[in-house]
């Protein structure tokens, strides 16, 4: 039997765009780090600190590169076997910004404790706390706990009334550190659709995690840090004073998703994560497809790709393997073998789906970086 390596498949570093077989799933190295540095400086503005969430793209050499570029400490994961991949491949500082709930992933995290420098967990109810402690004592560790409180996605998270009451849980439980709260605040891209609504809705969950930080205090226990934010509301929540640290996680690629919320702010230039796909077939002159469909891009929100450098022609509908795009605008003519590159509808789910993230800069292969932790859904 004949076996390929890696190497001989493809890509390769150096390799030109233009001899990549597709579909590939791009990222623009130079205006993907222009990205990471505008959070930065953002951070850097309102004193808080930046923790990227590595939910988005799952590799470790990412996830460095942000640290590096951000000052930022550590990263956020948003399943165990993330952090997993994360402590495997050197980085030490870790938050999970999800509930653990039954005991053998509770005990997998305890393993974790001590074998990286820092870790932290979400807890949201008296039987996450307790769970939590009953892990700590079974595994004769300690853990970090943050209290995630609902914000007003009604998604996880105790109801402010009732975070005082759970803080204290937390702050009294053995085996547990209460180390503050999460006051993830999504449902601001919900309610506003320009700058100033961003900025106002952003503003009003900030207060409202302050008063929840004033009553927790008000019961006894310290809040040291107050945790906030996706990729378009941290910008704006970043600047109340209750926060201390933004986990932005969609911000060195943004996505179509991004672009048409907030367009004020995101150009196609800044989204940074594509897919180059290959014409397959030109049916008729209103019509072509390209070899990237459901399985190439994820299409779980209502946006569908949009191409990358043009505007004439739209990816209207999706099978697993095939994009249908329509040409009925376009003044050019188009022939199978044609390449077009596309911007991905939703880049966490996108990503998701491949093996590889290429890093591209002056139209070559200048980086691989492998979805590591893809699949890692425990
Ligand atoms: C708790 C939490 N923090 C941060 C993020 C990152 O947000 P975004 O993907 O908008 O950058 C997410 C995303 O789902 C999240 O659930």
């Amino acid at each position: 039997m004949t076996t390929w390596t890696a190497d001989e498949m493809g890509p390769r570093l150096g390799e030109p765009l233009d001899d990549l077989e597709t579909p590939v799933l791009l990222a623009d190295i130079d205006a993907m780090e222009e990205n990471i540095r505008e959070y930065a400086a953002v951070a850097e503005e309102h004193d808080v600190a930046l923790r990227s969430h590595v939910k988005t793209h799952k590799n470790a050499e990412l996830a460095a590169l942000e640290n590096d570029l951000t000052g930022g400490a550590g990263v956020c994961c948003q399943t165990l076997g993330e952090v997993e991949t994360m402590a495997r491949n050197g980085i030490d500082d870790i938050y999970l910004s999800y509930q653990v709930v039954g005991e053998s992933k509770l005990d997998r995290l305890c393993w974790l404790d001590g074998k990286v420098d820092a870790l932290a967990t979400t807890v949201d109810s008296v039987a996450t706390v307790e769970m939590l402690a009953d892990a700590a004592d079974r595994n004769d560790c300690t853990l970090n706990a943050v209290l995630e409180v609902d914000m007003g996605l009604n998604r996880t998270g105790v109801a402010p009334a009732d975070a005082p009451d759970l803080a204290q849980s937390v702050a009294d439980a053995e085996g547990v550190v209460f180390d503050g709260i999460l006051a993830y605040d999504a449902h601001v891209k919900g309610e506003a659709s320009t700058e100033a609504e961003f900025e106002e809705a952003a503003w009003a969950a900030m207060d409202l995690a302050q008063s929840v930080v004033d009553d927790i205090e008000a019961a006894g226990v310290d809040v040291p840090e107050v945790k906030v934010g996706g990729t378009a509301t941290s910008r704006y929540s970043a600047r109340h004073p209750v926060v201390t640290e933004i986990n932005p996680g969609m911000y060195p690629f943004n996505d179509v998703g991004e672009l048409e919320l907030r367009p004020w702010e995101v150009s196609k230039a800044d989204c940074t994560a594509t897919v180059l796909t290959t014409v397959i077939a030109v049916p008729d002159e209103d019509r072509l497809v390209v070899d990237g469909g459901s399985k190439t891009f994820s299409l779980d929100k209502p946006q569908m790709p949009v191409p990358k450098d043009r505007d004439d022609i739209e990816y209207v509908n999706a099978s697993e393997e095939h994009g249908w795009i329509d040409t009925s605008d376009a003044e050019a003519s188009f022939a199978v073998g044609d390449r077009l590159e596309f911007i991905v509808p939703h880049v966490c789910t996108t990503i998701n789906l491949h093996d590889l993230l290429v890093g591209v800069r002056d139209g070559a292969v200048a980086d691989l970086w492998e979805v590591q932790a893809r699949g890692k859904v425990r």
